[in-house]
Order: C-alpha cells, then structure tokens, then sequence
C-alpha cells in the first residue's frame, strides 16, 4: 500500500460537478479581479467566524504583511512571537523593519509558552503575534491580559486554525482569528479549508482596521486611483474564492472526519512507549489540521516510512531563530531548547479527509513494526 501525505484529487473526485460548475461560471462571467464569488465567500466567513469583517487577499503570508504593516508592527518596534512556526508568522514583522522577539514554547503543546511573553514586554514593544498551531489556539485569555495591560495590538495568525474555537461549543465560543485585532487565515491547498492555489483573508471586528485592510489589498487605494497610502496588489482570486465556497459547505464534516483520523492514530499508538502526543491546553475546540507525533529516533523513522512509501512531514525542522534569514536578530542555537528539542523530534502523519480507516491502520501498523525492528 501506498499512503500520500496528502492528495487533492480525492476530494475533486468526489465533488467534480460541482467544482467544475463553479470555475466555469468564472470564465464564463470573466469576473476574474474581485468578482461577486469574493464578497460571497466574505460573507459566509463572517458568519461561520461570527466575524463582523472579512477580506480576502492572495495568500495568507500576504494577510499577515497586510496587517502587520497596518497594526504598526515596523520600524524598529517589537512584536512578540513564537520561534517554532512557519515563516511568514515573523517575516511579516521583520518586512517592515520590524523586530520579531521569539520566546520558547510550552513542551507539550509546542505553541508559545504564554507564560515566558510578559518579561519580553518592554518600551518598544507593540505587538503580540501568536499562532494557533497543532492542532490548538494559544491561550487567548492570558495573551488578551498582557495586550490589554500593556497596549499591545494582537494579530492571530491562525493560517493552520480554521474551524478552533475558543471557549468550547456555546454561544459563548470565540473563532480562531476573532478576538485579536486582526486575526488571518491561510487557504493553502492542504490547509482545513484549502483552495486550489494561493489564497487567505485578513478577518477583525474593528471598522476602521477593516476599511484600511480592504485599501491596502487594493494598493492603498480609497477610491480608483486615489491612494492614501502605499499598499499591495493582494486579492483573493475569485476562482479560488468560487472553490472555497464549496469547500465551506462541507467544512464541519470535513473537520469531523479530520478528527475520527486522529482519534485513530490516537487509539493504536496510545501503547507505543517511543512515541508522545502534543496536548490540548485551555477550554477550546481543537481541529486536527496536522497530526503530529514526537517519535524516538525520529529521522530513522521518517527514513522507514519513506521506503514503506507513507508520506510524512515535519513541521518545523529548524526554529525560525536560527535561520540564516534572520541571523541579524542576533539569537543563536541553545536560546529557546524546547523548540530546538521538539524541532528534532516532531513528524506529522497524513490527515486528511479521504484518508481512509485502512490508510490510517496501516500506517500505524508501520510504525509499530519499525519500533519492534
Ligand atoms: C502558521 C502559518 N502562518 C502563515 C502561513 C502562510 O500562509 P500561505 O501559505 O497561505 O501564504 C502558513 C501556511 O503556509 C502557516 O502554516
């Protein structure tokens, strides 16, 4: 048997008419910059986010850029963040001149130790930037208190988090993205809810952020050829936007599928001793957007099941403060031991939704049989 990582072309499969439909009245309309499918697919984020604004631009780096430039995160001002994350969750600070402070992370759940952000806080300080990431929203209660004593701007980058929510199920819940200032989602094709090419949106419910983000997409533009400042060429593409809109009528069974995986990984290797699972922090629902594991030896094990044709990844194998990049910040190895440690060890397993019960057993099965090698 062979298992992908990942494969897009099951889902297509499964939903080809309607897929097809929805390209074509695109190229049939020619609505191709900011056509109506957009502003739907705003819309309908709105409320699955119970958001009160939404704009879409051309990826979710971008969302992150756009509303670092907005939020003032630039020009020699701090904004604290994670150092085990994707890039784009610091370059975004540090292409505008601003300063990404990287404390470490909390070993079990591998997103920001909430606890290490307060004694980074300093004059220069502007921003809080936390990721929600493996499966989980940072702490948004403890992040919120240290914003709101020290006036900082938040920006959730919550690229990975669709669908997390904050406080549990009610009415009460908080979505991923909604209770910074700004909160962004990535639409990379993998991702939970994922397009057919580049794609992400910058969400608030603050008016002014939101008038601002949509001028800024739109290169800092106010009216057609009236610019009030120097902004992007950054817009959701509305073929993805007329996909997506299709992905998000399916996003809860999606997700739920997403977590009987999970569930399964997590029932057959609960017994492997070389083998921990992140844990899920604080009142919140989680969705399995990746399935991570820490494994013993773990590049043996990701050398074992590339012979047995398993496709893995690993996010992420080196913390962004020893990146070559940004070694004019001045961090060296040995900074931040929890990332580096789990950066060695960390190996995520295929999820997604067409993953099969059969795909998920056997690739349990491996890993079981290479720990009893
Ligand atoms: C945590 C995180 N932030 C930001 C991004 C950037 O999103 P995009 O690939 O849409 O530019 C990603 C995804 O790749 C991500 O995982």
């Amino acid at each position: 048997m062979k298992v992908k990582f990942y494969d897009s072309s099951r889902e297509y499969h499964e939903k080809k008419d309607e897929f097809n439909q929805a390209i074509q009245s695109v190229l049939e309309k020619g609505n191709f910059i900011l056509g109506n499918q957009v502003a739907e697919l705003e819309n309908e984020i709105q409320n699955y986010c119970q958001v009160n604004y939404a704009v879409g631009v051309a990826s979710g780096t971008d969302a992150l850029t756009i509303a670092s430039d907005i939020l003032g995160f630039s020009d020699g001002k701090e904004v604290i963040t994670s150092p085990f994350t994707f890039l784009a969750s610091a370059s975004c600070i540090s292409k505008h001149k601003g300063r990404p402070v990287f404390v470490d992370i909390d070993e079990e759940t591998f997103g920001i130790d909430v606890n290490k952000i307060e004694e980074k806080v300093n004059a220069n300080t502007v921003g809080i930037l936390p990721i929600h990431l493996f499966n989980q929203m940072a702490d948004m209660d403890q992040i919120m208190d240290i914003a709101n004593r020290h006036q900082l701007r938040v920006l959730e980058d919550a690229a990975e988090a669709f669908g997390m929510r904050w406080k549990g199920k009610g009415s009460e819940y908080k979505h991923s993205g909604t209770i910074g200032d700004f909160g962004v989602f990535s639409f990379f094709p993998t991702k939970t809810l994922g397009g057919y090419g580049d794609g992400g949106m910058i969400i608030t419910n603050n008016a002014e952020l939101a008038q601002k983000a949509k001028q800024y997409r739109v290169h800092g533009a106010s009216k057609k050829y009236f610019y009030d400042n120097v902004g992007y060429n950054s817009r959701l593409d509305t073929l993805q936007a007329s996909v997506l809109l299709i992905k998000l009528k399916y996003i809860d069974e999606a997700i739920r599928k997403r977590e009987k995986i999970a569930q399964l990984y997590m029932d057959r290797l609960s017994d492997c001793e070389n083998i921990k699972f992140p844990k899920i922090k604080g009142e919140q629902k989680s969705v399995y957007y990746v399935f991570n594991i820490l494994a013993e030896r773990r590049d043996e094990l990701a050398a074992y099941l590339a012979e047995n044709e398993i496709g893995y990844s690993i996010y992420y194998p080196r913390p962004l403060h020893v990146q070559t990049c940004f070694k004019d910040l001045g961090y060296k190895k040995g900074d931040f031991p929890v990332a580096e440690r789990i950066a060695n060890e960390i190996i995520a397993l295929p999820i997604y939704p067409e993953l099969t019960t059969d795909e998920a057993e056997y690739v349990c099965a491996k890993i079981k049989a290479f720990y009893k090698k």
